[in-house]
């Protein structure tokens, strides 16, 4: 297709659909949607969308279907796998979410929320918070992720173990299909067994198939009382161990037991001085976690428990206790502040791996052995959600690598880490999806039978591939 045909076919006529303000043209005012968090990816849109209501999104995809033009649907840009960045060829038209930011409705008795998909993360906790209720998805990017991005990505977190991912707090979804149509499955029923779940194609589909416009999202009371600890322990096995115990002995009332490796409390401290070092000595391994609850429950006396049962044990050698809300928010800031001491790391192998539980410390030690075997200059940091069997093993790569040879090289570990975790049966995308950059591995693990039913699907939404082309799926055309 020529440059010229969309500018006057697609490109005045939406212009003139969604104003001044909703159609960006000029490359200034578009770079801000060609980078992700991480800085790693780029594109070039054909024009910037920005609509404001279902309406809008729905005109704006049919204008695109009728002119086979290709849509890269955006929220926050907090994604890892690159989906949300368009192509490099100007093919692609961007339409961002973010003017379409409305809370529709709280019902705190039926405890669900009715929500804009371009809302971010963070006011819709708040939002939930001002009717006593809670959002419980929590991730280091709430402040700027959506809830449309949450659910294309399925997005975890650090309260899986307790609340579930995105698709566990989704009743009811409203979505533009790639012909411009509007499903409306914004049920706000608890229970609902009629046939296939339609929305739940959605949870994880990463823009492929169609605009997440609206959301009925599952509320939880909001609890009124909280600890948080941070704990030194000896070795993986000494982790997986005490969560053990945790779970058995904190009523079921965990909400967050997250693995922290040494360096990445030296990385925190690194990106934030007025972090100092947590306990007086330092430790191999840490554990970051936090009980929640309403009502009349002792929690001190609940995590003093577990630290006295893990001291006999010999599984914790220390711990800081955030008795105070201060003190917690201290605490989490070594979780949220070592992800930005990794990113100033430049380019980094980052993975989202799962195992099962059980098999977190043997496959920590097998992975570790076979990627230092490999890189003997490599820096390992595996970190993650111990409840979920979530880890991000990530890798640095050697300190004096020259900056060209990096990508290889990391490419080349990500291939042995990804052999080893394929003799655990794990998953090489356990939070973060496929997008662009775990597409081929993800394909090589596809069934036939898998592919099929996958291709199927992508079809019977998207027959001319329009929607996010090239993620998950490679492109057709
Ligand atoms: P974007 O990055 O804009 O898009 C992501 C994908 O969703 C793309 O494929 C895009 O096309 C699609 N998309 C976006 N909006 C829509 C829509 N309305 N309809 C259809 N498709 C859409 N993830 C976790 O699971 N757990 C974590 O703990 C976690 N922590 C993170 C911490 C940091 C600091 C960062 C930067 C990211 C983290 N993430 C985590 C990644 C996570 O995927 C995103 O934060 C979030 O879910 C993506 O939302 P977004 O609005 O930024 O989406
Ligand atoms: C985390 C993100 C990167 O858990 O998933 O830090
Ligand atoms: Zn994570």
């Amino acid at each position: 297709m020529s440059r010229d045909t969309p500018h006057t076919a697609l490109l005045d006529p939406l212009a003139e659909r969604l104003g001044e303000r909703g159609l960006l043209r000029e490359p200034e005012a578009m770079t801000r949607y060609v980078a992700d968090w991480a800085g790693d990816r780029l594109g070039e849109p054909l024009a910037v969308a920005r609509p404001a209501t279902t309406d809008e999104v729905a005109e704006t995809v049919r204008l695109c279907h009728e002119h086979g033009v290709a849509i890269s649907p955006q929220g926050g840009h907090s994604g890892l796998v690159g989906g949300a960045l368009p192509a490099n060829d100007g093919s692609e038209l961007v339409i961002s979410l973010e003017r379409m930011n409305r809370i529709r409705e709280i019902d705190p008795v039926n405890f669900t929320l009715t929500v804009d998909a371009g809302c971010i993360l963070e006011s819709v906790k708040e939002a939930a918070a001002e009717h006593d209720c809670d959002f419980p998805l929590s991730l280091g990017a709430q402040g700027s992720c959506q809830i449309g991005g949450n659910i294309a990505t399925n997005a975890g977190g650090l309260n899986v173990l307790r609340y579930g991912m995105m698709r566990e707090l989704v009743l009811g979804l409203e979505a533009v299909l790639p012909d411009g149509r509007i499903w409306d499955g914004l049920t706000r029923l608890h229970k609902d067994n009629r046939g296939y779940a339609l929305e739940q194609l959605f949870l994880g589909s990463e823009g492929t198939l169609g605009i997440v416009t609206g959301a009925v999202l599952k509320l939880t009371p909001r609890p009124d009382q909280s600890r948080t600890a941070l704990l030194g322990l000896p070795s993986v096995a000494a982790v997986v161990e005490l969560y053990g115990l945790a779970r058995r002995g904190c009523s079921d009332l965990l909400t967050a037991f997250e693995l922290i490796p040494r360096r990445c409390i030296e990385l925190a401290m690194e990106a934030t001085p007025a972090l100092s070092d947590p306990m007086d000595d330092a430790h191999p391994w840490y554990v970051l976690m936090e009980v929640a609850a309403t009502g009349p429950v002792d929690l001190d006396a609940m995590i003093e428990g577990l630290f006295e049962r893990g001291m006999e044990r010999g599984l914790v050698l220390d711990g800081a206790l955030g008795s105070s809300e201060a003190q917690a928010q201290q605490l989490w800031q070594f979780r949220e502040s070592m992800l930005e001491g990794q990113r100033r790391r430049g380019e980094h192998l980052r993975t989202d791996i799962a195992v099962p539980i059980s098999a977190i410390p043997d496959f920590v030690a097998r992975a570790s052995d076979a990627v230092m075997a490999q890189s003997p200059d490599c820096e390992i940091i595996a970190y993650g959600h111990v409840g979920d069997g979530n880890l991000h093993f990530n890798i640095l790569p050697p300190r004096d690598l020259a900056e060209g040879d990096k990508r290889d090289h990391l490419h080349e570990l990500e291939t042995t880490l990804f052999a080893v975790l394929d003799d655990f049966a794990g998953s090489i995308s356990a939070e973060h999806g496929i997008g662009r950059t775990k597409q081929a591995a993800y394909l090589a693990r596809l069934s036939p039978v898998e592919r099929e039913l996958v291709e199927g699907i992508k079809a019977l939404f998207d027959p001319q591939d329009l929607m996010n082309p090239g993620r998950i799926l490679p492109a057709r055309h």
